[in-house]
């Protein structure tokens, strides 16, 4: 699937583009599913809230439980003084989360795409499976920012092997919150781990090494942005950093994101990310 140019590109960088790679058609049945998903949402008391950073995100039983089920997660600003939602609820969702993939014919028929299968093969991911799926909104004016993470911290597999395919679902650009990345850094140590602590009910953040992420801009000058057409695909190693700007513009910003990790490798228990037995993950295409 991919060209040795392409594969050379990936090794270099840590991330490759592949620009028309999801079709009009395919993105507009996505984009459809998701709105119909939050439609269907009846909110919680409690009101998931995806944080602004993934360090300090809300830890609840909902947010653990979100690995094997469909869970819709709000803009941490969606809410107003009054603790009421200040727009309407389809435009006061952050992400859903994290296991349509596997629950949702039309997330099922995009994720499990053969293309995708190729190229991580091609990326040297042995056996892939498919663990995680986002469907990100990034609301106008309010659609959160993603802070400079690698994502090994937040799938961990030994040893590391979490890829990233992250579609671009509406065009994504500097105004409305596109992708950050920072080119080769995926060859820089792995600097925290994101874990459940030993109850089961709260998570950690355990630091394993204390080189710096980028600094994002203006003070940071290692992220370059990847302001890329729907349809684009992007491809993410797992240990590069990346980061994402909220979005003051008055267009949302969808972006679809899969994540697959190695077959081949061991996951560890204390990652927040855990399938009941009856869930096993699918191998990808
Ligand atoms: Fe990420």
């Amino acid at each position: 699937m991919l060209s040795a140019e392409q594969i050379e590109s990936y090794r270099r960088d840590g991330f490759l583009v592949i620009p028309d790679f999801a079709s009009g058609d395919a993105r507009g049945r996505l984009r459809e599913r998701a709105v119909a998903i939050v439609d269907a949402w009846e909110p919680s008391e409690h009101r998931s809230v995806f944080t602004t950073n993934e360090h300090d995100r809300v830890s609840d039983g909902e947010f653990l439980a979100s690995g094997s089920s469909i869970w819709c997660f709000f803009e941490e600003e969606a809410f107003g003084p009054d603790g009421e939602l200040a727009q309407p609820k389809e435009l006061s969702i952050n992400k859903i989360g994290h296991a349509q993939h596997d629950l949702d014919d039309e997330f099922e028929r995009f994720s499990y795409d053969p293309r995708l299968a190729e190229i991580a093969e091609d990326v040297g991911v042995v056996d892939a499976r498919a663990l995680q799926s986002m469907y990100i909104f990034k609301q106008p004016h309010i659609g959160g920012e993603v802070g400079c993470h690698q994502d090994a911290t937040f799938l961990y597999t030994d040893p590391m092997s979490v890829t990233g395919f992250w579609f671009a679902i509406e065009d994504a650009t500097l105004d409305n919150g596109c992708l950050w990345a920072a080119p080769g850094g995926h060859l820089g140590p792995l600097r925290q781990l994101f874990k459940r602590n030993e109850s089961g009910e709260g998570t950690v953040v355990e630091p394993l090494d204390a080189t710096p992420l980028p600094e994002p801009p203006p003070s940071g000058t290692d992220l370059v942005p990847l302001e890329v057409p729907a349809g684009t695909l992007v491809v993410l190693h797992g240990q590069l950093p990346h980061w994402s700007d909220v979005n003051r513009s008055a267009v949302s910003r969808h972006a679809y994101s899969l994540h697959c990790i190695s077959g081949d490798t061991e996951y560890p228990d204390w990652n927040w990310l855990q399938r009941p037995a009856d869930m096993p993950l699918r191998p990808l295409g």
